[in-house]
Parts: structure tokens; C-alpha cells; sequence
């Protein structure tokens, strides 16, 4: 069977090894891929929004399951398309992931359906949301509505700062043209539940947290992520029934009901508020760096799920008990300006999962080829364990231009 991944950082290559798992023995293609990668799968040199180069590699290679990662795919279109060729791949059409590319679009349907979430008003005007915001409280939550690469949020402190950033977003649009949402500011402990969801069929992953902002204690600024861990203490089985009955099954049916049905992962970004949990944001695929702690607990045949899903069938999987912990590895400077092409070595002593974010051979040597490089994930049979074993770990490895937090995980012990 030969099976297509899109996308190239540690998210796909955690799905590549999910899927190299697979009893069925599947040939694996990723496009583009990187380094780590193509230990497992052959890299094609197509770029994930190549959606025609996409429809046409997976024809001419006899592809029957393609697996998308990265947001920017789904948004170029490539699950309409491959659907119009008939071909089988996983992930929401671009009218699904509506849910994500566009901030109002979600908060509508949180709204219709009675999804918990912060209270909300959405602006074009920028004298009408300063009205509104100076009616309101501070800090207040300030989105750009539409892809901005995680940068499309602020939080102001004082009117000062709002003003300033609603100025950018709305007068000078130093995003593009667009909305804006402002948000209450809501305070808790956040969490990621990523659903498989076929229709309004869904089957839950290990909750999972990610790690956002680049130095320890949460300082610096916010980054792609810079660890995460399965399971979270703090996450109750009352909180996670309650997280799917009125959070993830009610959104797979009313985009059933709204004429969008979702397919692929939808992933909650979720936070348990002293007023119960409450949707922060949704995401219309796997979450990076969540899914390199998740997927590792995946015992049951992922060709099966990912296909099974596709094809619009009840999902089912069955996960390990273990604990898994991660640690990203990045550039200094990151996310900042860095640099690039510092070698790596040492990484063949590493004896758990070690998963390629930004990495390239250079004449034959692994160099360091972005911002977040190298994803260290242990597993172990208790979190206390699978966090020294990833300190361990990583500790093997040598490069002269990497940081990382030496905290992650520890919001569990508290
Ligand atoms: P998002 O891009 O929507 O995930 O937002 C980025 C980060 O901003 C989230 O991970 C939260 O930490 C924070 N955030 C977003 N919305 C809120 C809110 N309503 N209240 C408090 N923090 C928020
Ligand atoms: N971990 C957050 C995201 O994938 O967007």
C-alpha cells in the first residue's frame, strides 16, 4: 500500500512513524519532508500548497491514503481536490477548516450551538471596537480574524496598548484586510483535545499541553511550541466528559448541521476557567507540537484509522498508558532572527523518539535548517519518569547554536 504524508516538520514526521508502525507495511511518501523523514519515507520534492503537483504525484504513485498536515494545505484546497479525483486522503475540506482560518467563523458556531466559550463581539470599524473595548474590562483579547501565523493575537494590558493594536489590525492592516474579535480575557490551565472526527463520529486522543511561550516559566515570546506531555493531573475524567459531550461532539454535529461536516483531526484549544472549561481556539488538523507526545501512545494500526476516518467511518483507537514528554531543541534567537547550517552530532546515542522539525543534510552531515530543529519525546510508565528521561536524552545531544526549556512538564507537579 503506499500511503502520501504533506508537510515537513516533527508533527509529519510523528505521523510518518505512526504510520511506518503499521502491520500492513506501508510505502511512505512525504512531501516535502525533511532529514529526519526520509529515514522512514521517501521525500518528494513538492511543497505542501503544490496542490496540483500533489493530485497529479499521488496519481501517477498509486497512492491510496494521503495524510495532511499543515494548515496551509488544507487552506490551498488540497482535500477538495483530491477528493474531486476520487482519491482518499484525510483531512477537512477547505470549507471544514473554516473552523480555524477564520476566528469569527468559529466564535458564530460556539454561539449558535451553546459551545462554551469567552464572550465575544467582532469588529471592521475601528472606532466601534475601541467603543466597545473601553466599555469592557482589561486585559482584553484582541484576534485578527483570518491565518496570521500565530501572531494574530494580543493581549492588551491597558487601553493604550489595545488602541495601538487594534490600530495595526483594523487602520493600518499590517496583517491584510480583516476583522478583528475581541475577546474576554478568560484565566485557567490550558489543555489540547485533539478528536479523529469523521462526520459526527469522533474518537478521542490523549489531552495533551503544549508549551507556547520560548523561555521557562512561561516568559518570552509566544512560539510555534516548545514541548508538551500526555497526561495532565490537573484534567479530570468528569472534565474530559464534559470537554466532549459539550464541547467536541457538539461541534462535529453542527458542522454536520451547517452543511460543513468536519473530517480529520479536530483539535480544542481548551482552558479549564473557575467557570468550567471554555474553547480558546480551534484548529482544524493535528497541533505541533501535541501530536509527537500523542501519537507515540497510538497502539492501534494508524493506516486503519486515518483511512477509516477519510472514508467517513466511526474511528477507533487505542492508546498506551504510558506518558510521554517532549522537548524542543531550537535555534537561538528563535523565534526571533537565528541562524542557520550549525552541525548536529550525537544524535544516533539517543535511545527514545527523536523527531526532525527544521533539520538538512549538508554534505552528509545533519545541520540545524530552522527555528524549532529537533523534538526529543520519552515515554515512560509515569510523567515524573518520561520528564527525566527527555532531560537525559536530549542531554546527548551537541550543536552550538541550540536552546531549550528545562521546565517543561512541571505545571503537572504542582
Ligand atoms: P490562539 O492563537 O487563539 O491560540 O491564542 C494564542 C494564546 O493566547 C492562547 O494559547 C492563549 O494562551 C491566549 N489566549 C487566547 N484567547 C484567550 C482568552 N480569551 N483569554 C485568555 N487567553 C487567551
Ligand atoms: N500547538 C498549537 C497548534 O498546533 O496550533
Amino acid at each position: 500500500m503506499n500511503v502520501l504524508v504533506i508537510g515537513s516538520g516533527g508533527r509529519e514526521h510523528a505521523i510518518v512513524e505512526a504510520l511506518s508502525r503499521s502491520p500492513k507495511n506501508p510505502k511512505i511518501y512525504c512531501a516535502p519532508g525533511n532529514a529526519g523523514i526520509a529515514q522512514l519515507a521517501e521525500c518528494v520534492a513538492i511543497k505542501d500548497t503544490e496542490v496540483e503537483k500533489l493530485v497529479e504525484f499521488a496519481k501517477a504513485n498509486n497512492v491510496e491514503l494521503t495524510v495532511v498536515g499543515p494548515e496551509a494545505a488544507l487552506a490551498a484546497g488540497v482535500v477538495d481536490r483530491f477528493q474531486q479525483e476520487g482519491l482518499l486522503i484525510f483531512g477537512p475540506t477547505k470549507a471544514a477548516a473554516e473552523i480555524e482560518a477564520s476566528k469569527d467563523f468559529a466564535k458564530r458556531l460556539m454561539v449558535k450551538y451553546d459551545v462554551p466559550t469567552a464572550a465575544y463581539a467582532t469588529f471592521s470599524d475601528f472606532d466601534e471596537a475601541m467603543a466597545y473595548v473601553r466599555q469592557g474590562s482589561l486585559p482584553t483579547v484582541l484576534k485578527y480574524d483570518g491565518l496570521a501565523a500565530g501572531k494574530g493575537v494580543v493581549i492588551a494590558t491597558t487601553m493604550e496598548e489595545a488602541e495601538a493594536t487594534l490600530r495595526d489590525m483594523l487602520l493600518d492592516t499590517k496583517f491584510g484586510e480583516g476583522r478583528v474579535v475581541v475577546e474576554e480575557f478568560l484565566t485557567g490551565e490550558e489543555f489540547s483535545l485533539m478528536c479523529f472526527v469523521a462526520g459526527n463520529k469522533i474518537c478521542a486522543m490523549p489531552v495533551a499541553q503544549d508549551h507556547k511561550r520560548a523561555y521557562d516559566n512561561d516568559e518570552g515570546p509566544n512560539t510555534g511550541g516548545m514541548g508538551a506531555y500526555t497526561e495532565l493531573p490537573f484534567i479530570t475524567a468528569e472534565d474530559h466528559a464534559y470537554a466532549m459531550k459539550n464541547i467536541m461532539q457538539r461541534v462535529a454535529d453542527a458542522m454536520v448541521a451547517e452543511g460543513t461536516p468536519f473530517s480529520g483531526v479536530l483539535y480544542g484549544g481548551l482552558m479549564k476557567t473557575p467557570n468550567g472549561i471554555k474553547v480558546i481556539e480551534f484548529n482544524a488538523r493535528f497541533g505541533d507540537p501535541e501530536t509527537e507526545v500523542v501519537l507515540p501512545r497510538l497502539v492501534s494500526d494508524a493506516v486503519d484509522v486515518f483511512s477509516a476516518v477519510a472514508r467517513g467511518e466511526q474511528p477507533e483507537a487505542e492508546w498506551s498508558k504510558e506518558a510521554t514528554l517532549g522537548i524542543v531543541l531550537a535555534s537561538k534567537g528563535y523565534p526571533g532572527n537565528y541562524d542557520k547550517g550549525f552541525a548536529i552530532r550525537g544524535t544516533e546515542r539517543v535511545e527514545c523518539k527523536l523527531y526532525h522539525m527544521g533539520t538538512q543534510l549538508k554534505d552528509g552531515e545533519l545541520v540545524t535548517a530552522g527555528g524549532r530543529v529537533m523534538f526529543v519525546v520519552a515515554s515512560a510508565p509515569t510523567l515524573r519518569e518520561a520528564q527525566l528521561k527527555a532531560r537525559e536524552e536530549i542531554s546527548k545531544i551537541e550543536c552550538d547554536n541550540l536552546f531549550h526549556r528545562t521546565d517543561i512538564g512541571n505545571k503537572a507537579f504542582r
